[in-house]
């Protein structure tokens, strides 16, 4: 399988930590390659934004933070000491933060410029604090109320913001932590909307069912029967990672002959990138013949999400039986190892998806009734089962964000009692009141990409402008916006 290329700081990739930098990473560039295109049966919809379409070099991780983040990298890389530091830690010094004490060292340009860039950051969470604020509190007028203080926390908890000025250790630690909690959470969130798209897909099928004649109905249910069936009749599939399976990658992937299996060679041949790992996209290139064998592109009975959820779990699976000290990718010596275990020889037949229940009735019926209430609340959305199933499908990324926001206005209405505790950031509020009406006009886009920096830096940046080039806003008196 080919793989996209993979621009990001290659010295992060070498550390486990930063594998999962890799997985988020190429999530979108994946979906296309190993998914394929949508089928028009499936009840899928590409979004595909104008802003990512070709953006492969900058493919979002789905951070809120995520520029940021990213600056800072490119900053402490750009310094030969601290880069050096970081490429002989080791994975614990990087997941403890302790690796951030080398900040000392960094030359005082650099310092500057981070400091520099943390007074950005602080700008642009205020600027989203008091849009989330907005979005709450549609009618709030001209009192906004406080935000919820854990919304702060999470909005602020990739930075020290009790500084406001200078970019210092405590920031490198904070953002480190942050940013690696963050990105190991990702097979976490990655099931929990795999659950919820397979929740909505039968949602819909008994949705359709129900307007149906009973005759019509039958047929229905009788086709919907046969395609299962279909979909699980498929040659045995070998467990990820044992012998028999290696050796169908090696005999029919490699090319070379089955009895000649070497362990050390089939690593070298698989360690593409030549790092000395095995690492996650690696080891999912190799379940590509076993997936074949049950998900094919072209059979309406296949469903590609669910091909997709297959692949992680096997290199979950792999990774739970061979990654002996948890660091996410695979040592030549853990991989050897795993090949002379007595389980390496079983072939046992590994039980798909199919072979267990997503979920259980009654977490369908909580779903539905979930999905019901929102729809009452809002007569304005457009149908939510069709608009999430989408986002499902092709755009994982972006659900998780519309998830965040509608968990962040819940936490907004029932913290509207914090006013003491957050005055400062009440104070801010107040003063880019003034500003809130032109804010106003780009929320729409600003709810599907809370998380899309480049458009909220935009904003800032007019607003910027406009505060300090055109002091007295009059809508009537306006030119037209960006002559500046
Ligand atoms: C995307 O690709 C098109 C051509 O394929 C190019 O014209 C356009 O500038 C690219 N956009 C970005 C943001 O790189
Ligand atoms: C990582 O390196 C630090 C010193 O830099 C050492 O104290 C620690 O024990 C090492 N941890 C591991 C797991 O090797
Ligand atoms: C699906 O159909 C396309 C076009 O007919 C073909 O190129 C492709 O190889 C097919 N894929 C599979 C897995 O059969
Ligand atoms: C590999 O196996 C040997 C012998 O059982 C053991 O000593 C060694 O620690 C193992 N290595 C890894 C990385 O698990």
């Amino acid at each position: 399988m080919d793989r996209p290329a993979i621009s990001f700081p290659s010295l992060l990739y070498k550390k486990s930590v930063l594998i999962f930098f890799a997985v988020a990473f190429l999530f979108a560039a994946w979906v296309t390659v190993v998914v394929g295109p949508p089928v028009s049966e499936k009840p899928a919809g590409v979004v595909v934004d104008d802003d990512e379409a070709n953006s492969t070099e900058e493919e979002s991780l789905g951070l809120e933070y995520e520029r940021y983040m990213r600056e800072v990298v490119k900053l402490l890389e750009s310094d030969e000491e601290f880069r050096k530091k970081l490429e002989s830690a080791n994975s614990s010094d990087i997941k403890s933060g302790a690796i951030a004490q080398h900040l000392n060292f960094v030359s005082k340009s650099i310092r500057s410029k981070l400091d520099e860039l943390k007074r950005n950051e602080l700008e642009r969470l205020r600027t989203v604090l008091r849009l989330k604020v907005r979005q709450a509190h549609p009618d709030s007028g001209d009192r906004l109320p406080p935000p919820a203080l854990h919304e702060l926390e999470k909005l602020f908890g990739h930075l020290d913001s009790s500084n406001q000025h200078s970019f210092e250790t405590k920031d490198l630690v904070k953002l480190i932590k942050r940013t690696t909690d963050d990105l190991e959470d990702i097979d976490r969130r990655r099931r929990e909307d795999f659950k919820r798209y397979e929740m909505e897909k039968e949602h819909l099928r008994r949705e359709e069912m129900k307007g149906l004649p009973t005759e019509e109905r039958e047929k229905k249910e009788k086709e919907h029967e046969e395609m299962e069936k279909k979909h699980r009749e498929h040659p045995k599939v070998h467990h990820p990672g044992n012998e028999e399976q290696l050796k169908d990658v090696w005999e029919e992937g490699d090319g070379l002959e089955r009895d000649e299996f070497n362990p050390r060679t089939f690593f070298y041949l698989h360690d593409t990138n030549s790092d000395g790992f095995l690492d996650p996209v690696e080891l999912e290139a190799l379940f590509q013949k076993e997936l074949d064998k049950v998900y094919n592109e072209n059979a309406t009975e296949d469903d590609m999400m669910e091909r997709y959820e297959e692949m992680n779990r096997m290199r979950e699976h792999v990774m739970k039986e061979i990654d002996a000290n948890r660091d996410s990718v695979i040592s030549l010596e853990e991989f050897v190892n795993s090949t002379q275990r007595e389980e390496f020889k079983k072939d046992e037949e590994w039980d798909t998806l199919e072979d267990e229940r997503q979920f259980t009735d009654e977490e369908l019926a909580a779903f539905e009734k979930d999905l019901n209430e929102r729809q009452h609340a809002s007569d304005v959305t457009p149908p939510t089962t069709t608009l999430s199933m989408q986002q499902q499908q092709h755009d994982d990324q972006q659900q998780q964000h519309v998830d965040q926001q509608q968990h962040v206005d819940q936490q907004q209405q029932q913290h509207v009692d914090q006013q003491q505790q957050h005055v400062d950031q009440q104070q801010q509020h107040v003063d880019q009141q003034q500003h809130d009406d032109q804010q106003q006009q780009h929320d729409d886009q600003q709810q599907q990409h809370v998380d899309q920096q480049q458009h909220v830096d935009q904003q800032q940046q007019q607003q910027d402008q406009r505060l300090h080039f055109e002091p007295q806003q009059q809508p009537q008196h306006d030119q037209p916006k960006g002559v500046i």
